[in-house]
């Protein structure tokens, strides 16, 4: 190369290291910036938890929002696929509030949209950060780490509202009837798979509407009060078609939970089941009793002759 051509592109060489430079160093300084100023911080490893003790953890055992001081509260949540519990959270606003996360099974992680919450959930850690909501409004949860076949749908809400109406209420109603608690539970952990309505996702999630009843039709009461408390895996028949999915165990849900969302499903898509008796909390607490494998639970299912 001609001794000129190669001082011309050494030159402009030269002033791209250099802007590349000035950028490394502005984004350090923007970075200095928001951990100086604007409370950004990385969420801390908080203990180690193994999932399988959850249960009978103080700060998951019932995940949700304990107030803790005059304007202070605690924040317990728990993800798992493909939901968040509690999926909605209420607080308000100004409140000094301090997060514990952890994940029952795979990496998850907890991003609050328009806002700089964004955090890792990882099984067998407990991750915390403290933060203060300063205007009311709808934040939306999302699970910004692919952990499976729901993962779109794994989905959360948090609203912050102002003092007044937090303290409204918390003094309100504190119990919901039994057919909104199926409701609600339904809602928060049932429908990212089966959908709203119980249509299911075709060769992963079978369809509850409908088939729930037909199963209760053919003796299968107890059968789908383990399905929901042990979980269910493997290749199953339903409507006719295949499914090869996995079915989370629910244990960690109330008796009066799954009574609840058992009613809900059986009678999902239908005017109503022939002899269907709403599911008893104390039915519920027995089943858990004699705990089954997710592949015992299969087996029960195919001594039904679900087609
Ligand atoms: Cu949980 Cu993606």
């Amino acid at each position: 190369m001609r001794p000129d051509r190669h001082e011309a592109i050494a030159k402009w060489e030269r002033r791209w290291l250099a802007v590349t430079g000035l950028m490394s160093v502005l984004f350090v300084l923007l970075i200095a910036y928001a951990l100086a100023t604007r409370g950004s911080h990385v969420a801390q490893r908080h203990s180690l938890l193994s999932p399988s003790e959850l249960a009978t953890s103080d700060l998951f055992a019932e995940p949700g929002v304990r107030q803790v001081g005059p304007n202070e509260f605690e924040v317990s949540l728990v993800a798992q696929a493909f939901t968040f519990s509690p999926a909605e959270i209420v607080l308000p606003e100004g409140a000094a509030v301090t997060f514990y996360m952890t994940s029952r099974d795979v990496v998850h992680a907890y991003q609050l949209n328009n806002s700089n919450v964004n955090v890792e959930l990882i099984p067998g850690e407990v991750s915390t950060f403290d933060f203060t909501f300063r205007r009311p409004g709808v934040y939306r949860a999302t699970c910004n780490e692919y952990c499976g076949l729901g993962h779109h749908n794994m989905l959360g809400e948090l609203r912050v509202v102002p003092a007044a109406q937090f303290a409204a209420a918390q003094a309100g109603p504190a119990e919901a009837p039994g057919a909104a608690v199926g409701e609600a539970v339904y809602a928060a952990n049932c429908a990212s798979c089966h959908q709203a309505g119980g249509e299911g996702v075709a060769g992963v999630f079978p369809p509850l509407a409908r088939h729930a009843a037909e199963i209760y039709r053919l003796g299968g009461r107890e059968y789908l009060a383990q399905a929901v408390l042990f979980g269910l895996q493997g290749p199953i028949r339903a409507e006719g078609a295949d499914y090869d999915g996995v079915m989370p165990a629910w244990q960690q849900l109330s008796d009066e939970q799954i009574a609840g969302v058992l009613d809900h499903i059986v009678l999902l898509g239908v005017e109503d089941v022939p002899s269907f008796e709403p599911y008893e909390p104390a039915e519920i607490a027995a089943l858990r009793q004699a705990p089954l494998t997710p592949d015992e639970v299969r087996a029960v299912r195919e001594a039904l002759d679900v087609e």
